[in-house]
């Protein structure tokens, strides 16, 4: 294999991706988790990553994000390939896992002051940018406080902060919503829709189907590890043969939940005598 490509562009790549999926496997011993997804995500897009509980959003979020290897194929952030060139690709992506690790014994100033050391960003432009964080998340009272006092939703701003801190092109968000209250979703929505205004972009699983319809620019559905279904709402609904459907009907039918639908449409019929 040459290395041509490595640095620049892969080949057939469109001029405005972002994230490149090419093949993307993930074995646990016997297990195939992730069986060979191939996915492009476009520079300035919300895209969301759909599935059942196992469907493997999470393991394929975290190869993107570079915390856990593929056993085979290959991603490219913005023209750089997470393998070759690791440190360009991952200065690019902002990484907000399911389940953070915060340090309990630090307060958000300080957290944040430590990510931004770990991105090799220190001094005033730094801690301007970390408080302009903390004000706009409206953490900036607490900001002195131990993170252990925080509440759910003031640890998921504080982490979503720490993934905006070395100014990333694409975000990496596993689960978002889970655990916050309504005002807190919101502004997490409109931060998303903001970042993806000044040209960032926004690969996130969810399975909240609202907000991915509400959301999301483009939708990839996955289960056993491989798309089953991608597109748009209006493609999608073509796709599942379901127009006008939302979301939710979608997702059942093409994870080949009939049944469940079944079950749910009699339950409403029950409900409505
Ligand atoms: N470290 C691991 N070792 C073995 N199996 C795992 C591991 N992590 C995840 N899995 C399995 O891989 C599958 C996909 O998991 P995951 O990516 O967490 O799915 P999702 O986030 O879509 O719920 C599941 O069947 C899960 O049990
Ligand atoms: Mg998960």
């Amino acid at each position: 294999m040459t290395d041509v490509h490595a640095h620049g562009s892969p080949p057939g790549a469109a001029a405005d991706e972002m994230l490149r999926l090419e093949g993307v496997v993930k074995r646990y011993g016997r297990f195939t988790a992730v069986a060979g997804l191939d996915l492009s995500v476009r520079q300035g897009e919300i895209f969301g990553f759909l599935g059942p509980n196992g469907a493997g959003k999470t393991t394929t979020i975290r190869m993107v994000a570079g915390v856990l290897q593929p056993s085979s194929g290959r991603i490219v952030v913005g023209g750089d390939d997470l393998l070759r060139h690791p440190d360009a690709a991952k200065s690019k992506i902002g990484y907000v896992p399911d389940r953070p690790y915060l340090y309990d014994k630090l307060s958000g100033a300080e957290f944040l002051r430590f990510v931004s050391g770990l991105w090799g960003k220190t001094g005033q432009e730094a801690e301007r940018r970390a408080d302009r964080l903390l004000e706009l998340f409206q953490l900036a009272d607490w900001k002195d406080e131990l993170i252990e006092s925080y509440s759910h939703g003031m640890r998921q701003k504080l982490l979503i902060s720490s993934a905006l801190i070395h100014q990333p092109e694409l975000i990496v968000v596993d689960e978002p919503m889970v655990g916050l209250d309504p005002r807190s979703a919101r502004l997490l929505k409109e931060l998303l829709r903001a970042f993806v205004g000044q040209g960032g972009t926004v690969f996130l699983s969810t399975h909240t189907l609202e907000v991915a319809e509400a959301l999301c620019d483009r939708i990839a559905i996955i289960s056993e590890g491989t798309v089953i279904a991608l597109g748009t709402m209006e493609e999608l609904r073509a796709q599942a043969d379901a127009g006008g459907a939302h979301l939710e009907e979608i997702f059942l039918r093409v994870t080949g939940s009939d049944a469940m639908a079944d079950v749910i449409d009699s339950l409403k019929e029950a409900v409505d005598r």
